[in-house]
């Protein structure tokens, strides 16, 4: 009887020893899968640039920014994917909810940085440079020394570019900002809050009249939030937002078509965003 017993805990022992032998070895594994680098110089691996255009009912202005961009990256040597983000319900305009949007598509397209470029600033300087910033920087393209309107300290719109997982550290960018303006302005603070350089193009040939061309399609008003009617509701927007972002954007994809503009392929994601009438009630036009 007492041998059996000595013979059974000694098999527990045995057993419990071979089980902690067996998690050191995960463990360790674990630790060389986390610490694996690619040793290859930065300039080696291959980038992917996905250009995301926020997009509504502009069909003339795509025919002249879809052949003009892709030549544009193909003389810099990007490869690239365009796509469009077709806002397709009848909300308010709403950009930066689009380029939520646009994230996910581009993750799903394997890009690992982005560019949201509005599809009327051309970039018409060879030197604007669209290579891959880096992680870490977010390099403000029609910095406000180049921008054909735009010139005060703060202003990051117009054309953007970061890597994918510097938007998804932002949390990308407000859901609240249905109709035209300050969404960036809120990402802007979302910008300083965090640990991320933001760096303006600078050093180029050219200046604000040169540098990036506004295409002037046919005179249309934008939709801006009615000022003087509703004060109130402006002021919310100028505020941070510390509740939505990249992760709850709530969309229906109708559909993903592969278009050609003069022989330059795009993707068209057709995107009906949902409204939360409790939280944004100004988003029905
Ligand atoms: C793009 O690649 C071509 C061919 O390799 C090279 O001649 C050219 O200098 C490159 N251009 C840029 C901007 O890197
Ligand atoms: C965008 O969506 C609208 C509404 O569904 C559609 O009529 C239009 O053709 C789409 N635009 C493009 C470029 O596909
Ligand atoms: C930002 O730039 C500063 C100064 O150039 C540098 O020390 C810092 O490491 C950079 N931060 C990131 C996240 O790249
Ligand atoms: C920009 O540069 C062009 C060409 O050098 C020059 O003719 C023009 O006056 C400049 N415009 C401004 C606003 O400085
Ligand atoms: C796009 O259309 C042009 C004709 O306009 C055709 O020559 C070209 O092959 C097409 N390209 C693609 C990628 O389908």
């Amino acid at each position: 009887m007492k041998l059996k017993a000595r013979l059974i805990l000694s098999g527990i022992i045995l057993i419990s020893l071979l089980v902690c032998y067996l998690l050191v070895l995960l463990v360790l594994d674990m630790d060389l899968m986390t610490d694996y680098v690619d040793p290859r110089p930065v300039q080696m691996k291959s980038h992917k640039l996905c250009v995301v255009v926020p997009y509504r009912d502009r069909l003339e202005e795509l025919h002249e920014f879809s052949p003009h961009m892709s030549t544009f990256l193909h003389n810099q040597n990007v490869s690239h994917h365009i796509l469009i983000v077709n806002q397709t319900d009848s909300l308010r305009f709403n950009r930066a909810s689009l380029i939520n949007v646009g994230w996910n598509e581009a993750d799903r397209l394997g890009c690992d940085y982005m560019v949201m470029n509005d599809v009327d600033l051309l970039p018409i300087n060879p030197e604007v440079p669209y290579a891959f910033p880096g992680v870490g920087v977010i390099r403000h393209i029609t910095a406000p020394e180049y921008h054909p309107k735009y010139h005060y300290d703060k202003f990051i719109g117009g054309i953007l570019m970061l890597t994918l997982e510097d938007y998804k550290k932002l949390n990308g960018m407000s859901n609240k900002y249905w109709g035209w303006g300050l969404e960036d302005d809120e990402f802007y603070l979302r910008i300083v809050d965090s640990k991320l350089n933001l760096t303006r193009v600078s050093g180029l040939s050219t200046n604000s009249s040169n540098t990036f061309r506004h295409i002037h399609g046919p005179k249309r008003k934008r939709d801006y939030i009615p000022k003087k009617n509703d004060k109130k509701q402006w002021e919310i927007k100028r505020k941070r937002d510390h509740v939505s972002g990249l992760h709850n954007v709530r969309y229906v994809i109708d559909s993903r078509n592969l278009l050609n503009f003069s022989g330059t392929s795009v993707t068209v994601i057709n995107v009906a965003l949902h409204c939360d009438l409790n939280w944004t009630p100004y988003c029905k036009p």
